[in-house]
């Protein structure tokens, strides 16, 4: 039995799972790098797909954009079929000069302008951080292959079309760069005791404007795939 939102049934999902925002990105991934991959959702056109990496069972699906999309599917992930290692692949926009297009940005903490935390009824406000674990096992990936990283806060924003300069407060409290969905992940493993880390790849510059052309994007986007292939391989099923 599945969810309203996926067709797998328990056991179909491996215990470590790599989420990019596009579905189609999934269906490359386990096409690209999966052996025996084998399709288990496509409500929604959400695609998902488990498989092997160098003999360990992986699993990979889209998220969808934005913190409740992102919710929902890492909620069922953990609940529903027993997901213990969630690590998000996605794209960023950078609010430092130090970080160039293609570069690798790890998500050690995720702020956010969104009320997602609301539900815990927590008397103050919450720090969403990445397993330490799985933290550890990127960095050390990312330094083996010489992948340029930088590793900090990032601002998980419901806006993706912002105000002008919003984005400078959260650049002068350091954060490194802007997305829309490690927080939601980040307090779904909290709150539930398993693992997430939210990884990506610097898709264009808040700070220069820059934006990556297809061709690079593709070629930028390899590193950080590697990086989280790695992880999961390392990671027992
Ligand atoms: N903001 C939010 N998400 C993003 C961005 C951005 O600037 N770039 C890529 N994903």
């Amino acid at each position: 039995m599945g969810t309203p939102h996926n067709a797998a049934n328990r056991g179909d999902i491996a215990q470590t799972i790599l989420l990019p925002g596009d579905p189609l990105r999934a269906k490359m991934i386990a096409e690209t790098y999966f052996e025996n991959p084998a399709r288990f959702n496509s409500v929604r056109n959400m695609f998902g797909y488990t498989g092997t990496y160098h003999g360990k069972r992986v699993s990979v699906m889209g998220t969808g954009m934005g913190i409740p999309s992102m919710a929902i599917y890492s909620y069922e992930l953990i609940h529903i079929y027993g997901v213990r290692n969630l690590i998000r692949i996605g794209t960023c926009g950078a609010m430092t000069e130090r970080l160039k297009l293609g570069d690798i940005v790890m998500a050690q903490g995720s702020c956010t302008d969104s009320n997602y935390a609301h539900q815990y009824r927590l008397p103050g406000t919450f720090s969403a951080l990445a397993s330490y674990e799985l933290l550890r096992l990127a960095v050390n990936a990312a330094d083996k292959k010489e992948f340029p990283y930088m590793v900090g806060n990032v601002v998980s924003s419901d806006v993706f079309y912002k105000q002008e300069n919003e984005w400078k407060r959260w650049a002068d409290m350091g954060c490194l760069a802007s997305e829309m969905e490690s927080y939601a992940l980040y307090c779904n493993a909290a709150r539930a005791g398993v693992n997430a880390l939210a990884i990506f790849t610097v898709s264009d510059s808040m700070v220069t404007g820059e934006q990556t052309s297809a061709e690079a994007r593709q070629n930028s986007f390899t590193n950080m795939m590697e990086v989280a292939l790695d992880v999961a391989a390392q990671l027992s099923d």
